[in-house]
């Protein structure tokens, strides 16, 4: 009996030490989609698990099923998806040792979020694809610079984008950034202007995203989903306008590190990397020269 369960230990230690080769991963999907179907998520994570043979991803759900998953996308306030992930990270035995974490499009922002509000256990190094770190000013699809409609419509989201119930109700509004309108952003916002510091500095968010050991944007040159596109960086309208991009390294945000991005970026721990993509494409040649094979393999 002493004998057998010798032989267990030992193989339990043998595995543990020489099977989980790679930094377990995890990902969150973007608005409107869900954990794992397979012309997007499904897609993207059974081509890391044969890249990496062996490694564990754990595809975030929010709610028992992929239908809960895609509806609490676009009405569960980050705040309460942010628990709730923490909770399901924090409970698995897998990630006890850490987790490097990819972010797509708004599940970048909300990973970001997870960063700050939930350093235990450890997320290694956060990859974002196409997110929206400074918001968006713009809706989907229409190009407000070549089409008038398109400035209306902003405007017209104006309206309500900052009223209690819709920030309560519809998640893309707690990262909708309106740059003619300070005021009305920072008292407004109840998800974006708070995780980026622009409130007040909260020195738990600074401490804890500093605990990354890599932090890697990756801006689509072709996305007309995200406006504007460089919000993927941190970049952002100057503000008092909405035509003219500031980068991240031009910003309030950055100059006076009110989140710690500036210490990173002297440590070398920021990495702004950009493909040729659209917002929902995905091609495996570009991911795993760029990310799996530098980002993922340790
Ligand atoms: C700062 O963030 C931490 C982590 O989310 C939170 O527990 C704390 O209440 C925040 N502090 C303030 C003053 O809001
Ligand atoms: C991005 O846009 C350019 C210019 O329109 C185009 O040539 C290129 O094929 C696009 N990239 C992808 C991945 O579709």
């Amino acid at each position: 009996m002493f004998f057998v369960a010798k032989i267990f230990f030992t193989l339990s230690v043998f595995t543990t030490v020489f099977c989980e080769a790679y930094t377990p991963i995890v990902m969150w999907h973007g608005l409107a989609d869900t954990c794992c179907l397979y012309p997007s998520q499904g897609k993207i994570a059974s081509f890391i698990r044969k890249t990496l043979p062996g490694v564990y991803v754990l595809q975030l759900k929010i709610g028992i099923t992929q239908l809960d998953d895609f509806v609490n996308s676009i009405v569960m306030h980050p705040d309460k998806q942010i628990e709730i992930a923490c909770n399901i990270i924090q409970k698995d035995p897998l990630l006890a040792n850490g987790y490097n974490a990819i972010g797509w499009s708004q599940g970048s922002q909300l990973m970001r979020g997870l960063a700050q509000r939930c350093p235990e256990p450890k997320m290694k190094t956060l990859i974002t694809m196409s997110g929206q770190h400074q918001g968006v000013y713009g809706f989907p699809l229409c190009d407000p610079i070549t089409k008038p409609f398109c400035d209306w419509l902003r405007q017209f989201i104006n309206q309500f984008a900052y009223l209690r119930i819709v920030q309560k109700t519809f998640v893309p509004t707690t990262y909708w950034h309106n740059p003619l309108n300070k005021e009305a952003y920072l008292s407004g916002s109840t998800y974006l202007a708070d995780i980026n510091n622009e409130k007040y500095i909260n020195q738990t968010y600074i401490k804890n995203l500093q605990l990354l050991e890599n932090f890697v944007m990756v801006k689509y040159e072709n996305d007309t989903g995200v406006i504007p596109k460089e919000s993927s960086w941190f970049g952002f309208y100057k503000e008092g306008q909405s035509i003219q991009v500031e980068s991240l390294y031009e910003s309030e945000l950055y100059i006076t590190d009110r989140l710690g991005l500036k210490q990173m970026n002297e440590a070398g721990k920021l990495h702004l990397l950009s493909n040729d993509w659209q917002h929902t494409q995905f091609y495996e040649d570009w991911f795993k020269e760029y990310i799996i094979d530098k980002f993922l393999t340790n």
